[in-house]
């Protein structure tokens, strides 16, 4: 068994640890060193509950412990279901010192960190994230919140954890499509800040598709390094933090425009990151060799890496003007300068990106 990380998000007085290894659910004194007051809410979903909630719950015997159990899905991040949050707050008379515990996947850790981030403007919260995604990218950071109709992660928070415990144990029982998806966005770290995991990534990928315990340990480990970094530089995403958007303004788009659940997040994101690379080929930053490098991984990934056929230039543009690093309505995109080094959000002419759209077909 690979020995427990303790890595440390410094935000001054809100820094938090990060830890990692196998087995932790059942570490109970890693858990309740976080939690400060007898109230404790527990926020999951109904596939990870029959899975990891009683476990959870046996290590909060000495707690008032209340759960909410949520239906599986993108879909069901929105809003109401942020309300049914409160409600079971409000009703079981939860105070201003409560703790919320989030344990699932991104979607549970936003919406339980938004909700955490609003009860009562804002009670304590402990990320334990249950998916290859939510471990390496979603729990870090403080970025909570929820989909609308008219645009993903439009309504939420900046709102940090006390702690995240990244048990990797738990990636046991998660689909081969959704480990995937997660290792979409740890590709993403090696391409925008670190060219040397991303080189060890193309030799380990599919030791990692086969959950090799010490490689995942390892590309947990570098990923959270890496994000940890970016947003102790830039929390509220003034300037640097943008770069860990890659891929997204065209991912969201695909997300958005094929209906939130049916391109995974990590999927939408792995074409986007191509569509990106081709798009900073067209600029003059990247060799076409370089953007062959990027496509083969996230395919030995099993990954996708071509649009979809359906989602024609003009829909594009129009979902990706909805995008959160747009300014003044003109569409901004993250390129890639070089491998393992990313831009800052640039403006991009119509017809640059309309050339990407109609032309990329991620050969
Ligand atoms: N806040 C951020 O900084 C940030 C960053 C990246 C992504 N996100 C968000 O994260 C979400 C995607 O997260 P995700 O990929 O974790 O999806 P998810 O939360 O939907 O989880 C994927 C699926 O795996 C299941 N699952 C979770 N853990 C499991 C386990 N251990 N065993 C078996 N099944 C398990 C879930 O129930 C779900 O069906 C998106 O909404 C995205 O916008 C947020
Ligand atoms: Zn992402």
């Amino acid at each position: 068994m690979t020995p427990m990380k303790e890595l440390k998000v410094n935000l001054g007085d809100r820094s938090y640890p990060i830890y990692i290894g196998s087995g932790l659910l059942a570490k109970t004194e890693l858990l309740t060193r976080h939690i400060r007051s007898k109230q404790v809410v527990v926020v999951t979903n109904v596939t990870i509950a029959p899975l990891y909630l009683q476990k959870l719950l046996d290590r909060l015997g000495d707690y008032v412990v209340e759960t909410v159990v949520l239906p599986d899905g993108e879909k069901y991040k929105t809003l109401s279901h942020v309300e049914k949050i409160f409600t079971h707050l409000l009703e079981h008379r939860f105070s201003r010192n409560a703790t919320l515990v989030a344990l699932g996947g991104g979607v549970i850790g936003d919406m339980g960190g938004f909700a955490a981030a609003c009860y009562q403007r804002g009670i304590d919260f402990i990320q334990i994230p249950t998916t290859l995604l939510a471990q390496v990218d979603s729990s870090v950071g403080g970025k909570t919140g929820v989909n609308h109709a008219l645009g993903k992660n439009m309504i939420g928070a900046f709102y940090q954890p006390q702690a995240v415990i990244a048990d990797t144990a738990v990636l046991d029982t998660l689909d081969d499509r959704q480990l995937s998806a997660g290792i979409a966005e740890v590709i993403k770290y090696g391409l925008i800040r670190d060219i040397e995991f991303f080189a060890w990534l193309e030799a380990n990928v599919e030791k990692l598709q086969d959950r090799d315990e010490k490689v995942l340990a390892f590309a947990i480990e570098r990923s959270c390094v890496n994000k940890a970094a970016v947003v102790a530089e830039d929390e509220m995403e003034g300037g640097i933090r943008a770069i860990l958007n890659l891929g997204h303004t065209f991912g969201h788009a695909i997300e958005a425009g094929m209906g939130y659940g049916e391109y995974l997040h990590g999927e939408a994101v792995a074409i986007g990151m191509c569509q990106a690379a081709d798009l900073s080929r067209r600029l003059g930053f990247l060799s076409q060799e370089d953007v062959g490098r990027i496509i083969d991984i996230l395919k030995r990934a099993k990954l996708p890496v071509m649009p979809p056929d359906n989602l024609d230039t003009a829909r594009y543009i129009e979902l990706m003007s909805v995008d959160k690093k747009n300014v003044d309505g003109a569409i901004r995109v993250i390129a890639l300068e070089k491998l393992g080094r990313a831009t800052l959000p640039i403006n991009v002419e119509l017809a640059a990106l309309e050339q990407t759209l109609d032309g990329y077909k991620g050969a």
